[in-house]
């Protein structure tokens, strides 16, 4: 086990999960429900915590695959799927090993709220080879993540540097503030939405 899945181990099982709860990216919603909303079709929720997107994508008609490296949340992800009476498969997988994890492949809409952020530069480089091998041609991913020094713990990362991992197999679409998480001031997140274009 990485360091990493130690730390959201011991979070999780002493209950410190401050992102747990969060309102769900407008990003997400405008993709969902926006005036040019995506047609439903297979999703992965990547580090998916306690489901709230993956739940959010099923209700809405969307085929979701949930994954975290961590299974507690996975479990209170189950019982939120059962509560609001929807399918939801979650799976405990690491998405720097996504292709040979048995998570699915060729998924139509990737989604990322508040997993690379996190990641350390050799992880991240894993991710960006692993979500373009479970992604459909013409795929799409939506990033949100956190900008360096706006979360205590959380390393973030620059919009540049998003914008040149996936430079090669993706077309950025759009990017911008994730309104969402615009409060009390700060405006710590960020929003990117990719189009595979390889
Ligand atoms: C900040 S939380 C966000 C959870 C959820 N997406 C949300 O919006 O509430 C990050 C999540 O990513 C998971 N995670 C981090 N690195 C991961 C990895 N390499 N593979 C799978 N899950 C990971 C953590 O366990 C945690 O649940």
């Amino acid at each position: 086990m990485s360091s990493r899945q130690r730390l959201f181990t011991l979070m999780y099982r002493v209950g410190f999960a401050p992102w747990d709860g969060h309102p769900l990216p407008q990003a997400l919603r405008d993709l969902v429900e926006g005036s040019a909303a995506l047609p439903a079709g297979t999703a992965l929720d990547l580090g998916c915590g306690t489901g709230d997107s993956s739940i959010y994508l099923a209700k809405h008609g969307w085929t979701v695959t949930g994954v975290d490296f961590v299974a507690k949340p996975l479990d209170r992800a189950r019982a939120k799927a059962a509560t609001a009476r929807v399918v939801v498969e979650f799976e405990r997988a690491d998405v720097t090993r996504l292709s040979t994890e048995a998570v699915g492949s060729n998924f139509d809409l990737i989604v990322d709220s508040g997993c690379l952020h996190g990641m350390s530069a050799e992880d991240r480089d894993a991710y960006v080879r692993e979500v373009a091998a479970v992604a459909a041609p013409q795929a799409r991913l939506l990033i949100v993540a956190f900008i360096p020094g706006s979360s205590f713990g959380v390393p973030g990362i620059e919009p540049d540097e998003v914008k040149q991992r996936f430079a090669r197999d993706w077309t950025l679409l759009s990017s911008g503030d994730e309104t969402a998480m615009n409060h009390n001031g700060k405006n710590p997140a960020r929003q990117y939405l990719f189009q595979r274009a390889v």
